[in-house]
């Protein structure tokens, strides 16, 4: 496990936040592991930063960060509570395609005001929430999607922004995919 200034706090913050939440709290630290591998994908330099989001990219599904209802923009308007670098909530924002799911809430706007980060950093953090289901099982892209459009089910915002967030991730994970395999 990586561990580094950003990780050890991010961690602290995360368990208390998540830490009795069973499934919620198994599918962070395996989310915070697999990131942790993938830093193989990410300069040196971004390798703490990286797990710390990853730590911390559910925390707005924790009752006391809860605001909006949109878990990373409430996950990311609480770090900046707490004083956290801008770079990490915005990359806690924009995990995993969110903005795609703010669309349809329209709740873009607000996403908006987070930078959105491209490059290996934002794609590792997606491609290891994507590929630890919602119990913290290691699991396929194609499962976790699927597994994820059956738990919020076919009315979802999830669901409707489908069709545009689904390539969006397959493209995300191609590329960390082909960063791993030359690391
Ligand atoms: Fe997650």
């Amino acid at each position: 496990m990586i561990t580094g200034h950003h990780t050890e706090h991010a961690r602290d913050l995360a368990a208390n936040l998540l830490g009795r939440t069973g499934d919620r709290w198994r599918h962070t630290v395996a989310v915070a592991d697999r990131a942790a591998e993938l830093s193989t994908t990410v300069p040196t330099t971004d390798r703490d930063l990286l797990v710390a989001a990853a730590w911390l990219h559910d925390i707005g599904y924790a009752k006391p960060t809860v605001d909006t209802g949109f878990h990373p923009l409430d996950g990311a308007r609480h770090l900046d509570r707490l004083g956290w670098p801008r770079r990490v909530a915005a990359l806690v924002a924009h995990h995993s395609g969110a903005r795609f799911v703010a669309a349809v809430l329209g709740l873009d706007g607000p996403l908006d005001t987070y930078p959105r980060e491209a490059g290996p950093v934002a794609d590792a953090l997606t491609y290891a929430d994507q590929t630890v289901d919602s119990r913290g099982h290691r699991v396929s892209i194609r499962d976790r999607l699927a597994d994820m459009l059956h738990r919020h089910g076919p009315d979802s915002p999830n669901a409707r922004a489908h069709h545009v967030r689904e390539p969006h991730l397959l493209a995300v994970a191609q590329r960390v995919e082909a960063r791993a395999a030359s690391a």
